[in-house]
């Protein structure tokens, strides 16, 4: 004990760890914080001034892409160990996207809270974050964003492709075998084959979904290690990232490297450039809205077409095109679009490696340029997240061009009106659906507040009736979200949402509603006196919870074109030491 109780514990005679304030005390005070940690067998020199690292890990079985965590926060332990510090791992709440009931985005704010505060409330000098399923990965950045200890991310890589009847196959595709189902083109007994095909090794989904944009999205602000985006889970080269970024976060612990001093406006612009060139998910505009929200980075939804501007789509992966998250990788991965992007990126802006975004990726190559194409022969010229504006969403919409269909970007047409999602899944496919290829589809009651949690449902299927003359796009508008695997000229986001009762939640069927993407906007042909009218008697018509924590939800949720984050986690509460209990 004498070695841990009688030192002032400080990093090259200059700051002292936080880490300190626990294990470098005196006392009852030090005996109690150290006597508990030694049931684990850790010996005197551990607590001598050591970086402490938390590994906050989302590992959970029934969050299977994040399953084989455990197994990686191995790798990460090496690497602190190798570099002199000491590694503790624990668990913070995961979202499965697939299991959980609502939506796993109803728990987003919830899994951000656990990670803020089991980061400020423990003895850690440096957090490595583990995740990988599409809500954990904005979960616990937006919760490190709030504390602001030196933070470095591991993504725990896509999946395999899968194979089906010698075809490729990821998740993008269950949308297809969806509507082929419907219309009696696949069995069940095919549906059976191509479930079990499908999901062949650990790891996130496998296309340019939700999952991959948002690892995409940390790596080009600069938060991870390069190639962190497409390494397959399964790869070797997965666990080689995961030990060289726990050895990198003990030299940030060292050299005081804050996200603050990472995620600057710069970092944000370079995850939105980055994302067009990638065709990333929608999701990508409501989760790093989230993120500046925390890090008080100005942004707002009207900024991002400004600074994605002329960026065109580089890479042919599915939703958008071809290829798959491995084919991705093999081509030269993340580094070699960033280095195509070059002229456009702030090269100077910052990165956890210690040096800057351009040097990271100077000597990038591309080795397939059918899917990581050049800037002057892009695979899409049109790519980005459009934002829309109009009487239907006065706070914005978005629609994803590179996944939409070019002849109905301008559009006029009858609204077809769905309540809500039951209403929808009751209607859809009754032969008798007043209904047309002209026909706009709307989803009310799907937005932050009125699910609640903005489920992603907004690229709802194809009317049957439609599907069997061939149909297979059709302009579809909510305030819900839409999978990042998905694809159609789907517009979602509406803010205000329905249950405010905004313009959108008083549509009724037959209503005449005017897209003209190209010019950015979205309008119904209504007069005032309609609108008024309809405004005395709108009443709300969706599900208010009356307790636990989807109460504080739907109290507190702002709208999408504020992140859909709750209005007092905006900000940061800084790492402070908080008070002894003992
Ligand atoms: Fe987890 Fe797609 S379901 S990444």
């Amino acid at each position: 004990m004498s070695d841990t109780t009688g030192k002032e514990l400080h990093m090259d005679g200059k700051k002292k760890l936080r880490s300190a304030e626990w294990f470098g005390r005196k006392g009852k005070d030090g005996f109690i914080y150290r006597a508990w940690m030694r049931n684990q067998g850790i010996p005197d020199h551990e607590f001598s001034g050591k970086p402490i690292i938390g590994i906050c890990n989302t590992w959970s079985e029934l969050t299977p892409c994040n399953a084989h965590l455990r197994d990686l926060a191995e790798s990460v332990k090496r690497g602190v160990l190798e570099a002199g510090g000491y590694p503790l791992e624990f668990p913070v709440m995961s979202l499965g996207e697939t299991l959980m009931k609502p939506t796993a985005m109803l728990f987003r704010n919830l899994a951000s809270m656990d990670v803020e505060e089991s980061i400020r409330a423990n003895p850690l000098d440096g957090v490595v974050l583990l995740c990988g399923c599409d809500k954990t990965t904005p979960a616990l950045l937006m919760g490190a964003c709030s504390v602001d200890i030196p933070t470095i991310m591991v993504s725990g890589g896509p999946m395999l492709t899968g194979r089906y009847l010698n075809k490729s196959i990821a998740t993008s595709d269950i949308w297809r075998f969806s509507e082929e189902s419907r219309a009696g083109l696949m069995t069940q007994e095919q549906m059976y084959m191509a479930e079990a095909s499908m999901c062949r090794s650990p790891g996130h989904c496998a296309v340019m979904g939700t999952a991959s944009t948002m690892a995409t999205m940390v790596e080009a602000m600069g938060l991870t290690l390069p190639h962190n985006a497409a390494i397959p889970a399964v790869d070797a080269r997965r666990k080689v990232l995961a030990q060289l970024s726990g050895a990198r976060i003990v030299d940030m612990v060292r050299e005081d490297v804050k996200l603050s001093h990472l995620l600057t406006r710069k970092a944000f612009e370079n995850a939105i450039m980055t994302n067009a060139a990638v065709g990333g998910s929608t999701n990508f505009i409501i989760h790093l809205l989230a993120i500046a929200g925390r890090m008080g980075v100005p942004l707002s939804i009207e900024d991002f077409e400004g600074i994605e501007k002329n960026i065109p789509l580089l890479v042919n992966l599915q939703p958008s095109g071809e290829f798959f998250m491995e084919d991705f990788y093999y081509a030269g991965g993340l580094p070699a679009v960033m280095r195509n992007l070059k002229e456009r990126l702030h090269g100077d802006a910052m990165t956890v490696t210690g040096r800057t975004m351009g040097e990271n990726v100077s000597h990038a190559e591309t080795h397939n340029d059918n899917i990581i194409a050049p800037m002057d022969s892009p695979v899409k010229v049109d790519s980005g997240i459009w934002v829309l504006k109009g009487n239907l969403c006065e706070n914005g919409a978005v629609l994803k061009p590179s996944a939409a269909s070019s002849q109905l970007m301008r559009h006029r047409g009858p609204a077809f009106v769905f309540e809500n999602i039951e209403d929808f899944k009751a209607r859809i496919d009754d032969p008798d659906l007043d209904v047309d290829e002209h026909t706009i589809l709307v989803l009310k009651n799907v937005g932050p507040k009125g699910y609640p949690g903005m489920p992603e449902v907004g690229n709802m299927g194809i009317p049957k009736k439609l599907l069997d003359r061939g149909i297979t796009d059709m302009i579809r508008i909510s305030d819900g979200r839409m999978s990042g695997t998905a694809f159609g000229t789907v517009v979602l986001h509406v803010s205000p949402e329905a249950a405010t009762g905004s313009l959108f939640g008083l549509l009724e069927t037959g209503d005449i509603i005017v897209l003209d993407a190209i010019s950015r906007t979205l309008n119904v042909e209504l007069s005032d006196e309609v609108i008024e009218a309809r405004r005395k008697r709108w009443k709300p018509n969706y599900p208010v919870s009356e307790r636990g924590y989807a109460k504080l939800y739907q109290d507190h949720v702002q709208q999408a074109h504020l992140g859909a984050d709750f209005d007092f986690l905006r900000g940061s509460s800084g790492d402070a030491v908080t008070r002894d209990s003992h």
